[in-house]
């Protein structure tokens, strides 16, 4: 076991690189199954936990995986020869129902064990299942643990759905790609990672349109090859930087990223008081001394994201004025609420609201990471607090942030990752 020590109050200055997108990473792993040929992908963030285990399960279906450098992973999926994950690869994340899709894809036969992932309240897969079976799939789950899904022929066929889901689009286009004729996703999620996968499927030889708008259209094509592909970098890791140097006041640049891709996190900075200048590839993000309240509503993108909200929900808890969030995502994406209160922060929690109270500053705690995004909050509130603030669980936050010891350090943090020693028997009294 480990965890973050943070002495708080510094300001942040200087450079930082942003790794290669962990959710676009974690779909075109799979994606890299559907040819029978080898795939290299460039900016992987191979040292995150979600991308070792995707690269995992892989291998455990057969494929050679292995690391040309750090950034760099090659696909080998001419020796793949099962299509069935285990329990023991899914537990881990939920990107790994993206298997199914593409195990449908590449044999009409898949049989993957229930994806684990962070707890943000229900997360149920019917949209997933209802594209499956507009292709001709037939999908049985078996006693809530094993979802098969099978076709004699997979085919087009057009599908809507009912609510913008991430993954169940990721899903639809892996199995659809191969699929015979034409299929059109109608209310599709328009993340920029679902825009990468189309294009690295396109490289693979796919014919995949209107990805980034609400309608994908995918005609199917008899067979993909192998291909050289370089992963956008992330965005949810570029807003959580900006986030750090807006909340400690400090200067820095984040570089590496699609500003493009930032543009909602970039304008409620501003609604701040925070300075925020644009580049081509890189983006300048300096504090204020006292930040401006503002109300957020997380939605799909191009709206505000909503694994953007714990961390903004840290720099409100000490700005002037009543900030009000309405989560539209998540039914229980306020678990880390409970944390900053520990650290003298003002927030009342009603359903999907949380209204925060700015207070003048938060000061240093034992806390604890509930799930990845809820770790980063709590690394930028240890950054601006004042004292020592010691985050256990941090197992959650080596799931998505590559690097974030060194990263913050080369900015000017105290950060440190001590080793815990694991809890001895408890002898009872008497
Ligand atoms: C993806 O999750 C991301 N994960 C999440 O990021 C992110 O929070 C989420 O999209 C929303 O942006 C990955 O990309 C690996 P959804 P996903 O399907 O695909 C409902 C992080 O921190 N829904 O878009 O699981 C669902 O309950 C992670 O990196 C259905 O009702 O999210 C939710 O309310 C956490 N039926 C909404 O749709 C379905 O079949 C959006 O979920 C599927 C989803």
């Amino acid at each position: 076991m480990e965890k973050f020590v943070i002495n708080g109050g510094k300001e942040l200055h200087g450079t930082v690189n942003i790794s290669g997108a962990k959710n676009a990473a974690v779909a075109i792993i799979p994606a890299a199954i559907l040819c029978n040929d080898i795939c290299v992908i460039e900016n992987i963030p191979s040292s995150i936990s979600d991308v070792v285990m995707m690269m995992r399960m892989l291998e455990s279906i057969g494929a050679k995986v292995c690391l040309r450098n750090k950034s760099t992973i090659e696909i080998d999926s001419r020796t793949i020869n099962s299509d069935c994950v285990s329990y023991e690869y899914t537990k881990h994340l939920r990107a790994s129902y993206y298997l199914l899709g593409a195990l449908l894809g590449r044999y009409s036969h898949a049989r993957v064990a229930m994806p684990g992932g962070c707890d943000l309240g229900v997360r149920p897969i019917d949209q997933h299942i209802k594209g499956f079976e507009a292709l001709g799939a037939d999908v049985r789950i078996e006693e809530n643990a094993i979802v098969e899904a099978k076709a004699p022929e997979l085919r087009g066929g057009p599908v809507y759905l009912d609510v913008v889901s991430v993954g169940a689009t990721i899903n639809i286009m892996l199995a659809a790609v191969r699929a015979k004729g034409l299929t059109v996703i109608e209310n599709a999620a328009k993340e920029p990672h679902i825009v990468d996968l189309a294009n690295f499927l396109n490289t693979m030889g796919a014919d995949i349109r209107g990805a980034g708008t609400d309608t994908i259209k995918i005609r199917g094509v008899e067979s993909l090859h192998g291909c050289q592909y370089s992963i956008i970098p992330d965005q949810i890791e570029a807003g959580t930087y900006m986030l750090a140097a807006a909340a400690t006041n400090g200067d820095v640049i984040i570089n590496n990223v699609i500003p493009k891709h930032l543009e909602s996190i970039s304008t409620k900075l501003l609604e701040c008081g925070v300075k925020v200048e644009e580049y081509d590839e890189c983006i300048r993000v300096c504090g204020n001394d006292r930040i401006m309240r503002c109300n957020i509503k997380t939605m799909p993108h191009p709206g505000f994201p909503t694994d953007m909200q714990p961390q903004m929900a840290v720099l409100l808890s000490v700005a002037k004025g009543t900030s009000i969030i309405s989560e539209g995502i998540w039914e229980n994406r306020y678990r880390y609420v409970e944390q900053l209160l520990r650290m003298g922060a003002s927030i009342k929690v009603d359903g999907k609201l949380a209204v925060i109270e700015g207070v003048d500053y938060l000061k240093g705690a034992p806390v604890r990471a509930d799930d990845l995004r809820a770790g980063a909050a709590m690394i930028i509130a240890g950054l601006m607090a004042h004292g020592t603030t010691e985050i256990e669980d941090i197992l959650h936050i080596d799931r998505g942030y590559e690097y974030v010891v060194e990263k913050l350090t080369g900015l000017g943090a105290d950060i440190k990752r001590i080793d815990v020693p694991e809890p001895t028997g408890i002898r009872s009294a008497g």
